[in-house]
């Protein structure tokens, strides 16, 4: 068996790898999302926000390369079952409501970078690792805006079903 994490640093580093591994299945995942997205504008929030999210993974690379350590080795296993869950909302949802279904996978996603950023950064600060705190925070801040716009973007359809 691997060995046991002991210190508050090592659940720092882990949560950092973990993040890592997260990012890079998202940036495989948002592409087939916004393919599968029926209207221009989600379209354009998931390309838009594949794009940070290639900023957010070398964030995450110039964390390490400050810590002279490797972001590799982990899996993100909840990022994984929440890509799943994307991919089966594309294979099961008919075209009318494809819409909802991709922004409510992609609301989860968010969510759960969000409580992972907001660990991390807290984490960082008590660690005393001032400048990954503030790259931390970058991130956690547009992941807050992505979520935000997810839900303007949902309540335009819905007023635009309504009309
Ligand atoms: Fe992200």
């Amino acid at each position: 068996m691997a060995k046991k994490t002991e210190t508050l640093d090592g659940l720092y580093t882990d949560l950092l790898k973990d993040l890592y591994s997260a990012e890079k299945q998202l940036v495989k995942a948002l592409p087939k999302m916004a393919k599968a997205a029926q209207s221009s504008d989600l379209q354009k929030a998931f390309n838009e926000h594949l794009n940070q999210t290639e900023r957010q993974v070398e964030r995450i690379e110039r964390i390490f390369s400050e810590m002279d350590g490797s972001p590799r080795g982990k899996k993100c296993v909840g990022m994984e079952g929440l890509v799943k869950e994307g991919d089966e909302i594309i294979k099961e949802t008919e075209k009318d409501a494809m819409d909802a279904g991709l922004i409510a996978a992609a609301q989860k996603v968010e969510h759960y970078e969000i409580a992972s950023y907001g660990t991390a950064r807290s984490w960082a600060q008590r660690l005393g690792h001032d400048k990954a705190a503030r790259i931390l925070q970058e991130t956690l801040d547009e992941e807050s805006r992505a979520n935000e716009k997810l839900t303007k973007i949902a309540e335009s359809h819905a007023n635009m079903e309504a009309r």
